[in-house]
């Protein structure tokens, strides 16, 4: 089981290498997923490649009820998730 595990590779695999970790966190343990604000590119409707996998990691994580996730607004964005019992 894993404690904490740091997100900050190919953006289009986020979703993959969130649906890789979770499972394997242990309950309390903590995902830091890094660029989740992408430079405000998250907001563009029409996104392709790196932006759009950001965006597909945000509404995966806001969905997920294995975790209690904040995005916090620091620098270009850190989202971080714990993983409930
Ligand atoms: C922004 S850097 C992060 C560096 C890392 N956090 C560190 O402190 O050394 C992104 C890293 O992800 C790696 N990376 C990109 N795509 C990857 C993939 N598909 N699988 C594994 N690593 C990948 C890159 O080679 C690069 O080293």
């Amino acid at each position: 089981m894993i404690d904490f595990a740091y997100l900050d590779a190919d953006k289009e695999n986020y979703v993959n290498y969130w649906e890789e970790l979770v499972p394997r966190m242990r309950p309390g343990g903590v995902i830091a997923a890094d660029n989740t604000l992408f430079h405000g590119r998250v907001l563009d409707p029409h996104a392709t490649g790196s932006t759009a996998g950001i965006q597909a990691f945000n509404e995966r994580v806001h969905a997920d009820d294995r975790v209690e996730a904040v995005l916090l607004t620091v620098a270009d964005g850190l989202t971080l998730a714990r993983r409930r019992p």
